[in-house]
């Protein structure tokens, strides 16, 4: 068994994501075994993980849930007591049949066909930030463009007034603080009074968040829209509605799902396309390439760095024999950079095809259910910007979550040239 790296100290990705360790991981035979001890801010007595970091690998363990659980322990890094485990899960931190039942009360609303629909209002809401961000030549491209347009998209396929995105993008912010190891809101901010190991990222916006769901609910309850809240109210999947539970974490993690994400996808598509603008020379010369310039946005990007499963029987993983009860976290970090799978993984190339990219997992049941919605909006974003001719420029270095699990940027200058 070989030992593996420090990947999990929040403050190594104040520099970027640590590649060179993950190389060094891929190369190992077997899978790498990952303890906490050599980590900071890691519960004593957990031991360790397996470290899955080759893009075979990652596949073989998102596709057998069977054997790898979401349900068990906790989908990220630590395991979480099992009242705390109860009062958050949600779709993501479950197994067959409770997670086929949640997914099906949704996964109609995120089909390609019915993103279609919304494609219009995201070329508009698109239009309108790219014009505002060129006539002040630039400035904070997070708040300006990659943080306001995936959660006015999701507010309104969701059906949460628009007026209230600035509320959402500071409650999703918090809790993106919540996967750090700084937080600076205090427990009973929003009138927060459950204990905080209770909530999702451990932060009392999520109290406020699933206050703000609740009320949601009992409006639509009494007059039902034809939005993504009403559904959650009145879906009755295999017979069954929603527990007051399942509807609030629902609502939470789309919310969060549907906005973090993207967000940080524009940020670093930005960002990559500000510094390398051969790349897009090319786009502009050939905007058939959109769909492709997504794909390599969403592998460049990797928005989420890994999903923590546990395994329910041993088993076998690249010739390491898992045991039982063991954690195995599958590392996007580093299967997007696998060189068995790309040529120059390193090399930002937005013509490549194929691209099996696993920013939204390695495939199986879990998926990400917003993915054709995400790349909906990146592409729109793009050809909105070709069609305004704009041209980015890097003004400042990104300012960097301190976080193991999402690639997240506080706020980064590009100025806009035409
Ligand atoms: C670039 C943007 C996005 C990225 C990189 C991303 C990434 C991911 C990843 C890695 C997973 C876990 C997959 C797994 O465990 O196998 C996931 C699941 C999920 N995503 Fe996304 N996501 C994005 C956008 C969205 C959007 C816009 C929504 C809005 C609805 C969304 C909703 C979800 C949900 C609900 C799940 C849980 C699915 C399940 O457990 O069945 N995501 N996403």
């Amino acid at each position: 068994m070989s030992a593996a790296p420090d990947v999990t100290t929040p403050a190594l990705y104040l520099d970027d994501i640590p590649f060179a360790r993950f190389a060094e991981m891929r190369k190992t035979d077997g899978l790498a075994w990952h303890s906490y001890e050599t980590a900071t801010g890691s519960p004593p007595g957990e031991g360790g993980f397996w470290a899955v970091t080759r893009h075979a690998d990652v596949a073989h363990v998102g596709r057998n849930a069977d054997i790898f659980s979401s349900a068990v322990g906790h989908t990220n890094l630590w395991d979480l007591e099992a009242d705390a485990l109860e009062a958050r899960r949600s779709i993501i931190d479950s197994d067959a049949p409770d997670h086929t039942r949640l997914r099906r009360v949704v996964s109609t609303a995120f089909t390609p066909k019915f993103i279609r629909e919304w494609e219009t209002i995201t070329r508009t809401l698109a239009g309108n930030l790219l014009d505002e961000f060129v006539a002040k030549g630039g400035g904070d491209w997070v708040s300006a463009v990659a943080a306001p347009l995936p959660i006015q998209v999701i507010m309104a396929i969701l059906g949460v007034p628009a007026e209230d995105g600035d509320f959402m993008i500071e409650l999703s912010n918090y809790m993106v603080e919540g996967t750090t190891d700084q937080q600076s809101l205090p427990d009973d901010a929003y009138g927060n009074a459950t204990p905080t190991r209770l909530l999702p990222f451990g932060s009392p916006a999520s109290h406020a968040m699933y206050e703000y769901g609740e009320k949601l609910g009992r409006l639509r309850a009494s007059e039902p829209l034809e939005d993504v809240v009403t559904r959650l109210v009145f879906a009755e999947a295999d017979g069954v509605k929603l527990t007051e539970n399942e509807f609030k974490n629902f609502f939470h993690v789309l919310v969060f799902a549907g906005n973090e994400t993207t967000r940080t996808a524009l940020t670093h598509g930005a960002i990559a396309i500000a510094d390398h603008p051969a790349e897009w020379r090319k786009l502009h010369a050939n905007d058939d390439l959109i769909t492709t310039a997504t794909e390599e946005i969403l592998r460049w990007s990797t928005p989420v760095l890994h999903m923590r499963r546990t395994a329910t029987q041993d088993t076998n993983v690249a010739g390491t024999a898992i045991a039982e009860g063991d954690k195995v976290v599958m590392w996007y970090a580093s299967s997007n950079r696998d060189e068995a799978v790309w040529d120059r993984p390193d090399t930002f190339d937005i013509s490549r095809s194929p691209n099996p990219h696993q920013a939204f997992g390695g495939g199986g049941p879990h998926f990400c259910l917003g993915a054709f919605l995400a790349r909906m909006e990146i592409s729109v974003v793009l050809e909105e910007m070709l069609a305004r001719n704009i041209n980015l420029e890097r003004t400042s270095e990104p300012t960097r979550v301190a976080s193991n699990f999402v690639r997240g940027v506080l706020a980064v200058d590009l100025a806009a040239v035409r």
